[in-house]
């Protein structure tokens, strides 16, 4: 669910996109000088909402831009449908350009019109019910290179959730893929995952189809000084008056984590509406933090049960909670390892570029802490 004051729960609009610029700009001048890029990060960070606002950039420089999101299909046919809707997008202005085409009352009406825009992409009416599947897909695959080439165009292309291709269709997709899209010298594309640990794999891996195809680069924190800002005009813009230090503080709570902020401030709103209070005081951030922490209970106890038949992550993960070191007399160092490694997998933890390890959502961190005392 989108929407509120604080939206939630899905891609953002430009205007609540906070602390990205600077990443968004560097995005921007790599993909339209044809550099591919990977971004891998966990749920929730606001990989999706940075994504959009880069293509929403590229396409306002002339660019042609494609968005396609790999959780969603059910198949190569879906897959391959969907994909090749979203280059056409770029020529005919319609979302659905292929089920136009196929529609014959619309085609009648103005297909045809279509048909002899696609013309010389070799698309004409029902045509995506006489191929195959393989021949949909390739053909999907190619597409880019084509409509590029023809229309003398540059194009961005981003695929969410990239490493579901695999599951939606089969291994072999990444091959196939790579196979076309290196061959087409002006499409750059924009990947991202949220499985970091599958995303490394594909695109790092020796064997791999994807290896050293993209750039990998780490999506940044977003910094305190950019969240105040925000958050204050945001209070202020329904007449609350938020102070600096009330404001950090939800900041400090969250940790800066995208989603966690966002629903924080969102709790902390909602309070004050119920009570009519037109100043933010320490006093509401605590109410609305507390509320948020309890709103994210199910999904934290999700995570811990996940945990019940692995042990040592527990152990190692409440050490992290408290500070502590993890390294524990009487335990192999390669078992506290795993326990790590396993943590990392599951987006719990993350390394630092210091080597230390931190909770990818601090709220989770508290939840332990207040589950220990
Ligand atoms: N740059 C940002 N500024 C403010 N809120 C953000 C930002 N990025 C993410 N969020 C918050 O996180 C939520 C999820 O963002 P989304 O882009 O869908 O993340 P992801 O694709 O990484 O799962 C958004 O609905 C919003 O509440
Ligand atoms: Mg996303």
């Amino acid at each position: 669910m989108v929407g509120g004051l604080f939206p939630l729960g899905g891609p953002v609009e430009a205007e609540d996109l906070v602390g990205r610029e600077a990443f968004i700009t560097s995005l921007v001048s790599r993909l339209s000088e044809g550099q591919s890029v990977m971004l891998a990060g966990p749920r929730r960070i606001g990989k999706t909402s940075l994504a959009h606002e880069v293509l929403r950039r590229t396409k306002e420089r002339g660019a042609y831009t494609a968005a396609v999101d790999l959780f969603r299909f059910s198949g190569k046919r879906d897959f391959a449908t969907n994909f090749i809707d979203a280059c056409l997008e770029n020529r005919t202005g319609i979302r659905k350009t292929l089920s136009v085409l196929g529609d014959r009352t619309k085609a009648l009406t103005g297909g045809v019109q279509f048909a002899i825009k696609l013309h010389d992409l070799e698309i004409s009416l029902g045509f995506p019910e006489r191929k195959s599947d393989d021949e949909l897909l390739d053909y999907a695959l190619r597409l880019p290179g084509i409509l590029t080439e023809r229309d003398d165009k540059s194009m961005v292309i981003m695929f969410d959730e990239f490493q579901d291709a695999s599951r939606v269709m089969d291994r072999e997709i990444f091959k196939r893929m790579r196979a076309h899209f290196q061959t087409q010298k002006r499409v750059a594309y924009l990947f991202l995952g949220s499985k970091e640990g599958m995303m490394r794999v594909l695109f790092s891996g020796k064997e791999e189809a994807f290896y050293r195809f993209a750039i990998m680069l780490p999506i940044p924190r977003i910094d305190e000084e950019e969240w105040v800002p925000y958050i204050a005009k945001k209070f202020a813009s329904r007449g609350v008056a938020a102070s600096d230090s009330a404001v950090r503080e939800i900041v400090r709570l969250s940790g800066g984590h995208p989603q966690d902020t966002m629903f924080i401030c969102s709790e902390v709103y909602y309070t004050l509406l119920e009570t009519g209070a037109a100043a933010l005081t320490h006093d509401y951030v605590l109410l609305g933090y507390q509320r948020a922490l309890l709103a994210l209970a199910p999904v934290f106890d999700e995570i811990l049960d996940d945990l019940s038949n692995r042990p040592q992550a527990r152990i190692v993960l409440d050490h992290l909670a408290a500070g502590e070191n993890v390294y524990e007399e009487g335990v192999h160092p390669n078992k506290i390892k795993r326990a790590i490694d396993y943590l990392i997998t599951k987006a719990v933890i993350e390394r630092t570029a210091r080597g230390s390890y931190v909770f990818v959502e601090p709220m989770f961190q508290q939840y332990i802490l207040k589950e220990l005392q």
